[in-house]
């Protein structure tokens, strides 16, 4: 076949090609290339221009597995296959063709276009499938399916953002493609500023571009989503378990000073008994926005304040800012300077750009001798005993936002410009703020939670979304936002409840927190000037609401600490877009539903506007059942449905088992020993681990934990308990056991004959997450069909309940 280029740079030909265990490389006319098998899912793509491919030391943590491939070559292409791929390389014009291993086209360069350079501009041009998706590419507004937009990632510090706007603070360069009940993913691991186009503006192509460096991206291939999404965090990292305090109810604003403001905070929480566990100092703790030191006048004896906080269970997260003051009188300034630690221009003068102490130079965090000076320097917080860390303005932000493309960086010995190395920035900023805490407390599980990162930032760092807006619109966009970072990888992030900008209404707070109530980072903040945005600063119906909320996320907590050990083993988000268990459902796409997601897998939560009496909701396939009144409904349908602000609309999949306790104050306020497990009545097995651990520090990682597994096979009606525990006693000591939806009557438990009365609805307090109203009526409640069962959960032994139906 001819092989016109129309004006633009491409490989040209293959004229040589040979291949090893894992790896297939050789030459075209104008590059060199080489596929490498990370797994059989899985396949790394490099193009260079240069004599060799240019290396990529942050994102990918994992090395290319053993995998059985084959190698067969015609005339026209070469023939790589695993047992899920098949590539076809075209020999004439190095096009790409990715099958699955039954031969159905997944994905395939454009017949013209396919790798081309446009000046120093490298890109990869993909024909449109037919009804193809698009989903994922972590930090983005707009709509689920991303199809028919363009987005760019260039790490942006952007106060306020638009619900369209775009880039935000973090760039994960991966996406999900969909088509004909196939899907495959894409992770572009090119740091320099780049581009996916969707289908905008064209119906011919998708294409991932990025303005210099090689192409170099992988291709994964799974039946499903969340088989691709594991594979993805196979090779970026996946999200460690965090202190089982940093998912609990969180507090902050810009900022809370001095430090009476502080302490009467803490004990407002007590005295109202509303749990939380986090509060955060923003800017105001630092004399003079210096990071590294306690403003002495606001916080004269910050060790003694964070002690006494802790008394009263709190934990302390200190905001870091990478811009350090120009002044020479400043010793972390002074002492960085003479190490030659900060950015660079060519000429070897300091970068200063200006932040909040004024004039700031900036340490080089993709130096590792910087890093390691870094950690050293958090010893000061450590002396005063702050638990947490919060990495912000690490895009890196500067006052009129634009660091000059010229300025130099180490990037691993690699030197490399803004231009390269401004993606990686606030990602290397948390990497080195997670192991400076490990260095200073290594049996402490850290916390880091940052603003900017990149693919791969899940290993160091939770997220948050930036400056959001106190309104509906920002509301939801937060939750898409955060349902797209789980595609991406990214597991434990948030947004900030009641928006950031501007003043939260009441019904927008109550709102808010009763969505956020199912988001893995639970934090309520908000700016300088703005009003107060606690859960008691609108009022008593409100602060009722949301007080009833923030409770039973901690009643919730078996289920979701036991949700964060699983993500830290497969990848899979805490929260999931419905886009991962019901991707070929096309109504999951819908504007009206994109919103929709499964938390800790079995709740499907209806994210509503609050000026929203009634809301559109969409149940997917299966039975589902209402979590306030336990009346089941048939999946399949959409459905009018009422949603007072106190009632989000939250359902219960069919078959789940959702572990819970009593609230309690914090995280490490003991429960009362009573593991209150619901059961929901589906079909075939269902499991489901409640993990427990000390929650705080690394001896889980040496087996230090307890797992009790629940399985409940719903053809025999038997329910399984099994123990297990090593270095660790779970704290549970009863198991009461909830069934729903059964029409049953009596119980078995180890032969002995329970007699179980039917009620037709049995209101439980103990399981509701609404406290009583004053005037003692209730208002909504989890409610069952059976009673609970109480058990002794015994050590390391497997028990099983048999229900029998009486007729
Ligand atoms: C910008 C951050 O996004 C915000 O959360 C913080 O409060 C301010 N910086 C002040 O530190």
């Amino acid at each position: 076949m001819a092989n016109e280029n129309f004006g633009l740079d491409v490989p040209g030909r293959i004229i040589s090609c040979s291949f090893t265990e894992s790896e297939v490389y050789g030459r075209t006319e104008n590059c060199v290339f080489r596929l490498t098998i990370y797994a059989e899912t899985s396949i790394r793509i490099q193009v260079s221009r240069q004599k060799d491919f240019s290396p990529n030391p942050y994102s990918v943590v994992s090395s290319p597995l053993k995998c059985n491939y084959s190698w067969e070559e015609n005339d026209d292409f070469y023939l790589l296959k695993t047992s899920q791929l098949q590539i076809h390389l075209d020999k004439n014009n190095f096009r790409l063709l990715f099958k699955n291993s039954s031969g159905l086209t997944l994905s395939e360069d454009d017949p013209t276009f396919g790798i081309n350079w446009q000046g120093t501009a490298v890109s990869c041009y993909k024909k449109l499938q037919q009804w193809e998706k698009f989903i994922g590419l972590g930090e983005k507004t707009g709509g689920l399916n991303r199809y028919g937009q363009t987005y760019t990632n260039w790490n942006t510090d952007h106060f306020g953002y638009g619900t369209n706007a775009d880039p935000l603070y973090l760039s994960i360069p991966f996406y999900i493609g969909l088509h004909h009940m196939n899907c495959y993913g894409v992770f572009f691991d090119n740091t320099h500023k780049s581009t996916f186009n969707f289908g905008a503006g064209n119906n011919r192509f998708s294409y991932f571009t990025a303005e210099d460096g090689d192409l170099d991206y992988y291709f994964i291939h799974d039946e499903s989503v969340s088989g691709i999404i594991t594979a993805y965090t196979d090779l970026t990292g996946k999200t460690p378990m965090p202190p089982r305090w940093a998912l609990g109810y969180q507090q902050c604003r810009y900022s809370y000073y001095p430090e009476k403001e502080v302490l009467r905070l803490a004990d407002t929480f007590r005295e109202k008994r509303i749990p939380a566990d986090v509060i955060y100092l923003d800017i105001h703790h630092m004399e003079e926005f210096k990071v590294f030191s306690f403003d002495k006048k606001a916080f004269p004896n910050p060790a003694k304040l964070i002690k006494h906080l802790k008394q009263k269970g709190f934990k302390v997260v200190v905001i870091l800012d990478p811009g350090i003051k120009v002044d020479s009188n400043y010793r972390p300034y002074i002492d960085g300077r003479n190490k030659d630690l900060f950015l660079k221009y060519p000429d070897g003068e300091n970068y200063e750009g200006k932040v909040w102490p004024g004039w700031c130079v900036f340490p080089d965090f993709t130096n590792p001798e910087v890093r390691d000076w870094w950690e050293q320097k958090l010893q000061f917080y450590i002396d005063a005993e702050v638990d947490g860390f919060w990495t912000d303005m690490n895009e890196p932000a500067t006052w009129g936002q634009t660091v000059p493309d010229l300025v130099q960086f180490h990037y691993e010995g690699q030197n490399a410009n803004h231009k390269k190395a401004r993606n990686v920035y606030g990602f290397q900023m948390a990497r080195s703020t997670k192991n400076g805490q490990l260095r200073h407390q290594e049996t402490l599980r850290p916390f880091v939670l940052s603003r900017s990162g990149f693919a791969g930032i899940q290993r160091y760092a939770a997220v948050w979304t930036g400056d959001n807006v106190a309104s509906d619109e920002h509301m939801m966009a937060g939750v898409r936002l955060v349902n797209s970072l789980g595609l991406s990888g990214v597991s434990f992030s948030g947004y900030d409840i009641g928006g950031f900008v501007g003043n939260t209404n009441p019904q927008l707070f109550a709102r808010w927190i009763t969505i956020a109530t199912f988001c893995p980072l639970f934090r309520a903040h908000t700016m300088i000037n703005s009003n107060a945005s606690e859960p008691w600063a609108f009022g008593e119906e409100v602060e009722e609401i949301a007080k009833n909320y923030i409770r039973l996320r901690y009643k919730l907590m078996p289920l979701i600490y036991s949700a964060f050990y699983n993500s830290s083993k497969s990848g899979i988000p805490v929260v999931k877009s419905l886009s991962i268990d019901y991707s070929f459902d096309d109504i999951v796409y819908h504007g009206a539903f994109e919103n929709q997601f499964l938390f800790c897998d079995n709740l499907l939560v209806m994210p509503v506007e609050s000026h929203k009496q009634i809301t559109k909701i969409y149940l997917p396939q299966g039975d589902w059942y209402h979590l306030f009144t336990g009346e089941r409904y048939e999946g399949n349908q959409e459905m009018l449905w009422e949603c007072p602000l106190e009632y989000l609309p939250v359902f219960v999949k069919s078959g789940a088992i959702l572990p819970m306790q009593s609230a309690t104050n914090h995280a490490e306020d003991p429960h009362d020993g009573q593991l209150n497990v619901h059961i929901y009545r589906g079909q075939g097995k269902s499991r489901q681990l409640v993990y427990e651990d000390d929650g705080k520090s690394m001896a889980y990682q040496k087996g230090e934990f307890s797992k009790i597994l629940f399985i409940m096979d719903f053809g025999s009606n038997t329910l399984s308990i099994d123990e297990f525990s090593s270095g660790f006693a779970s704290k549970f000591h009863t198991a009461n056991i909830y069934f729903h939806g059964f029409n049953i009557y009596s119980a078995e438990l180890s032969n002995n004959q329970l007699k179980i009365t039917k009620t037709n609805i049995a209101f439980l307090d103990e399981i509701s997450p609404f406290d009583p109203l004053p005037d003692g009526n209730h208002s909504f409640q989890i409610c069952q069909e059976v009673p609970g069962i109480s058990i002794s959960l015994q050590k390391n032994e497997v028990q099983k309940i048999t229900l029998t139906r009486i007729m």
